[in-house]
């Protein structure tokens, strides 16, 4: 049997020993999702507070149960640790870790190169890695490709096997989970494509083969920017609107009843989450060194970005209507969140809107029922969520509406407040006291 069969076989059988590099909002669903398929997985995570929940049973994810966990540890389908020597036992590795940018807008890299070279020194015959994480087109045959096998001395497709396959998890929900969405498989060669395929479709449904790395790279980042761009065109939609005094929810809601050609998007106050507002910028930093603009990119990432400080101008500019200065004014901010019913805060708009309005002289508080306190690393402020949200929104002369969780009951809010300024359509289905309220 040559090593590439008797790897298959051994991941058919579910006797390969998986590692999963990062334990975090994509790597526990995924060690999950390979533990409950009968595989043993070891997570790996240099985070030592994720690996003892992790060995006392209990989840830090919101979308993972802690029952869940708790039965894997117990079954010893899943095992944690910051120890990376455990790498030298594996057969299969899946690399989560995170890919941010710089200060200066350039990928991070740092986290994949370190994993990397971690998992470089403990590389043998007969492997597979997958690398999840999202990047730029080229860093799977570029930075892993010749760390972990060339240096090592072994040849990729014949002694070892190495493909990308981007994650797709969306936090909070629950219809299409990492079990069920289908997964994108580029190797680096034919072997590895088949290989890497071989141990993922033991887990989950589909797995969607294409012809290299590159090409599944570039998959996830079209899907990324294609959101992005058409956030930005949206929420220059909702500018042209206030412009125009049309209403930007009835326009988007009438265009969405055309059941072919069109998808909805909705504006808000900034794009935020760790893929959406950076992934694209991946591609545009990758782009630069072809000497090739993205130019949808870029004019998207201005747009969306612009937006919290859009949000806080209309709420000077609401405030003034009523007679009041912004400067002074006490601001509840709602929702800290990037996006509804979840505790995830990676670049949410909520800390661009509350850094605008503190500089503008506004006495600026928060409420999110998932994060009791946020701090902003750059500007250096702390905040700890109120306690009682109904007294300050009685005692606010503005709440801002910046994440429409889904606990909150928007009438009472509506019906307490002095005015609101709804920077997501929550207030929708409240007609009484409309008033009061401003939407972006
Ligand atoms: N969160 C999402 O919704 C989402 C969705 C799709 C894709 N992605 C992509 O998946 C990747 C991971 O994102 P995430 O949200 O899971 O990040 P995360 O920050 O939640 O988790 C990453 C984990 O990696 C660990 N880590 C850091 N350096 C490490 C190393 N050298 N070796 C092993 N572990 C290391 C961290 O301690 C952390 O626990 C990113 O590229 C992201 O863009 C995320």
């Amino acid at each position: 049997m040559t090593t590439k069969e008797t790897l298959i076989r051994n991941l058919k059988e579910k006797k390969a020993r998986i590692a999963i590099l990062g334990l975090g909002y994509v790597g526990l669903p995924l060690a999950v999702v390979f533990g409950e398929a009968g595989f043993h997985v070891t997570g790996v995570d240099p985070d030592s507070r994720k690996i003892d929940c992790l060995n006392k049973g209990t989840s830090y994810i919101p979308d993972v149960k802690t029952e869940s966990i708790e039965k894997l540890v117990k079954s010893g389908h899943l095992t944690a640790t910051t120890d990376f020597s455990v790498l030298k036992e594996m057969d299969a590795v899946s690399i989560c870790v995170p890919t941010p940018l710089r200060q200066t807008g350039d990928p991070d890299m740092s986290f994949i190169i370190s994993a990397t070279e971690e998992l470089a020194k403990y590389m043998h015959k007969g492997m597979v890695v997958v690398l999840e994480s999202t990047t730029y087109p080229g860093t799977t045959r570029e930075v892993l490709l010749p760390k972990l096998g060339a240096e090592n001395g072994l040849t990729v497709g014949e002694d070892w096997f190495l493909a990308f396959s981007p994650e797709r998890v969306d936090p909070g929900r629950e219809d299409f989970t990492t079990i069920n969405t289908p997964k994108v498989m580029g190797g680096i060669t034919e072997a590895c494509s088949e290989v890497a395929s071989a141990w993922y479709e033991g887990a989950i449904k589909i797995v969607h083969s294409v012809s290299s790395a590159e090409a599944a790279e570039m998959a996830k980042l079209l899907e990324n920017t294609f959101r992005m761009i058409n956030i930005g065109l949206v929420n220059e939609l909702a500018i042209m609107c206030e412009r125009l005094g049309v209403d930007v929810w009835e326009v988007i809601d009438a265009a969405a009843t055309k059941p072919f050609g069109f998808m909805k998007f909705t504006p808000g106050p900034g794009l935020g989450g760790h893929c959406i507002p950076i992934d694209p910028l991946y591609l545009s930093w990758k782009m630069k060194s072809f000497h090739y603009n993205a130019r949808f990119i870029e004019l998207a990432s201005e747009i969306n970005t612009n937006m919290p400080r859009y949000v806080v101008s209309r709420v000077m500019e609401a405030l003034n209507d009523r007679g009041k200065a912004l400067k002074g004014s006490r601001v509840l901010v709602l929702g800290a969140a990037y996006k509804p019913d979840i505790d995830d805060v990676r670049e949410s708009p909520a800390f661009d809107v509350i850094g605008l309005l503190q500089k503008k002289g506004a006495q600026v508080e928060y409420h999110d029922p998932y994060i009791p306190r946020i701090h902003h690393e750059t500007d250096g402020w702390h905040m700890e969520s109120v306690k009682d949200v109904m007294k300050s929104v009685r005692d606010a002369d503005a709440v801002v509406i910046i994440t429409n969780h889904k606990v909150y009951d928007y009438k009472a809010i509506v019906e307490a407040a002095k005015f609101v300024f709804d920077s997501r359509n929550a207030t929708r289905s409240v007609a009484k006291n409309s008033d009061k309220v401003v939407r972006l």
